[in-house]
This record gives C-alpha cells, structure tokens and sequence, in this order.
C-alpha cells in the first residue's frame, strides 16, 4: 500500500470513529443479509461483537504505518476464527459488507481512490488472518 492509500484509510476512518456503533450495526445488518447462515456462528446479543470488531479494525488503520506489531495480532485473531466456523470464503462475505458500510457511512468522500485504498486494507486484514488460520 502506498502512503498516499494510508492517508486516505486514516483519514475517512475519521469520519467512522463517531459513528462506530451505527456503523458496526449497518455492518453486521448487511453481512447476515449477505449471508443469513452466518447470523448462528454469532451470539444472540451483538453488542460485544460490535465494539470487539471496530476496534480491531481502529487497530488495523492506526497499525497501517507500522504493520509489524498488528501481523502476530491478526494472525492469532485468524487462528481463533476456524473455532467459530469462519471459512475462507466468507472473508469475502466480509469483505464486502465492510465496503458496503463504508460506501453508507462516507457518502460522497467514499470515492474511487477512497473504496481503493480500503480494499487494499481489508485484503491485507483478511490475508493475514487467513495466514494465521493456516499454520
Ligand atoms: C477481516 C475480517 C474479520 C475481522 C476483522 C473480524 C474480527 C473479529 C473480532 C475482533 C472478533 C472477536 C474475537 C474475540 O472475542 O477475541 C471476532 C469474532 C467472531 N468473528 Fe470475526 N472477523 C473477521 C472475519 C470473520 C469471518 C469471515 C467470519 C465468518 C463467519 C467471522 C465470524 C466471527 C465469529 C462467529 C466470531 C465469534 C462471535 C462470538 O463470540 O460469538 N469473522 N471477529
């Protein structure tokens, strides 16, 4: 990723941070309408899950400038999701939820470059946990 991209990663998700809870709700709403089958992997009540996601993804942009203390981090949260039944393809599921959020929760400064340099993260973020679910 280029400095530029995580500029960009940083500076919209300043634009989330206030809006963290809603945000992880409209989440979570457009993964299980993505994928309903993914909503009984999750406990009934949602709060947790919602403030444990946004931070690990408030780690992941802050982390963007020196990844080297995230990757044993995520590697390990990789790890711990072939326990809650997490499969290779519903990163992609995830993926595109956390996008689509992104997409409501900017608006218009969620531009080309903007949606770019998320992807990029969110590939890296997934990746990583991936290369941890494989060791
Ligand atoms: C980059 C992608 C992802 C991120 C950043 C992420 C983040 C997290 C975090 C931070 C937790 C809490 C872990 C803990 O309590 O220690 C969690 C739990 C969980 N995640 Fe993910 N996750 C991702 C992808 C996925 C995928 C692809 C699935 C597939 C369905 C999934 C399903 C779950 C489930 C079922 C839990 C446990 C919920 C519970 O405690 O009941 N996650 N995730």
């Amino acid at each position: 990723m280029s400095p530029i991209q995580v500029g960009l990663v940083q500076e919209s998700w300043k634009q989330v941070v206030p809006i963290a809870d809603q945000a992880a709700h409209l989440f979570y709403g457009r993964l299980f309408e993505l994928d309903p089958k993914l909503r009984a992997l999750f406990k009934e009540d949602m709060a947790e899950q919602r403030r444990k996601l946004m931070a690990i993804l408030a780690a992941a942009v802050e982390g963007l400038n020196r990844p080297v203390a995230l990757l044993p981090v995520l590697r390990e949260l990789g790890r711990k999701h072939l326990g809650y039944g997490a499969k290779p393809q519903d990163y992609n599921t995830v993926g595109a939820a956390l996008l689509w959020t992104l997409e409501q929760g900017l608006g218009a400064a969620f531009t080309a470059e903007v949606r770019a340099a998320w992807t990029e993260t969110y590939g890296l973020v997934a990746s990583t946990m991936q290369s941890g679910a494989n060791t």
